[in-house]
């Protein structure tokens, strides 16, 4: 079967990636608790990436393919038809070690959509790791919005215990069926290189995280436990100011 949503579409940016570049040793900024992960064979996800690191400050990584796709990566259709339509996880290049992935809070994951699905590399990524305490933030480049939902879905699915921004995705018509469009991608917001910013405002993005509290934990021996900001155990919800009660954080005035 040919490749019919591919190459007609004009994907997000116009980068061209050199296949040879080799990948940086990755250093921790020790500065941000976000950090981008992306896959990207011909450059528009890295792009995307790049933008939003400029915007938020946060640390990156690629995620690279042990074996290496071809350098122009529709030579490899076939193969990479396979990995997406049999779920199949072909292994990274290299993977962070768990400490470091451990350091962040809040994980954007970008990839393009390849044969309705993710680039299977970065479900093998993802699913390396414990990502149960994590927000992830889902980004993808695309040549059509036809398989938005399929692609997102199976990148939720691979981080099952997980926050999602967004929180939930329209309804997987199909969940069984990657082959055929659902037309069920309705209101799925995905970032371009031009619009990062309006992008990271619409998801909410960094908004109501200036607390100071950079990890919540929930306090499974009691239904309610109330918390001041300091971590300090109170006895009643406070008439005034901020406090924390069951992980979340609450302001009464
Ligand atoms: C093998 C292959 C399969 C693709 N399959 C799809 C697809 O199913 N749906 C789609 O919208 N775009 C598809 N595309 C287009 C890419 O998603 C798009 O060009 C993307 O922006 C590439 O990202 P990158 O430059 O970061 O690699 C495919 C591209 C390739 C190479």
């Amino acid at each position: 079967m040919a490749l019919a949503v591919a190459i007609p579409f004009a994907a997000s940016c116009s980068a061209e990636e050199p296949q040879t570049e080799q990948q940086q040793p990755f250093e921790p900024s020790g500065k941000t608790k976000t950090i981008i992960v992306y896959f990207s064979a011909e450059g528009h996800t890295k792009a995307v990436a790049e933008a939003i690191r400029e915007e938020t400050g946060s640390d990156i990584f690629r995620i690279e393919e042990a074996d290496e796709y071809a350098a122009n990566p529709y030579d490899d259709s076939d193969r990479i038809q396979n990995e997406a339509y049999n779920d199949l996880r072909p292994e990274a290049k290299t993977y962070l070690p768990e400490k470091q992935i451990a350091a962040y809070d809040t994980i954007f994951v970008g990839t393009p959509i390849w044969w309705h699905q993710p680039a299977m590399v970065v479900c093998t990524f993802l699913e390396h790791y414990d990502l149960s305490d994590k927000v992830i933030i889902p980004f993808v480049t695309f040549g059509a919005r036809t398989y938005l939902n399929e692609t997102m879905q199976k990148l939720y699915k691979s981080t099952p215990n997980s926050e999602h921004i967004p929180a939930q995705l329209p309804e997987d018509v199909d969940p069984d069926n990657i082959r055929q469009p659902q037309n069920d991608d309705d209101g799925i917001d995905v970032p371009t290189t031009r619009d990062v910013r309006e992008w990271l405002e619409r998801i909410g993005y960094g908004k109501g995280d200036n607390s100071g509290i950079s990890s919540i934990v929930y306090d499974t021996r009691n239904d309610i436990a109330v918390y001041s900001l300091s971590g300090t155990r109170l006895n009643a919800i406070p008439e005034n100011g901020i406090y924390v009660m069951n992980g979340r954080k609450y302001y009464s005035r």
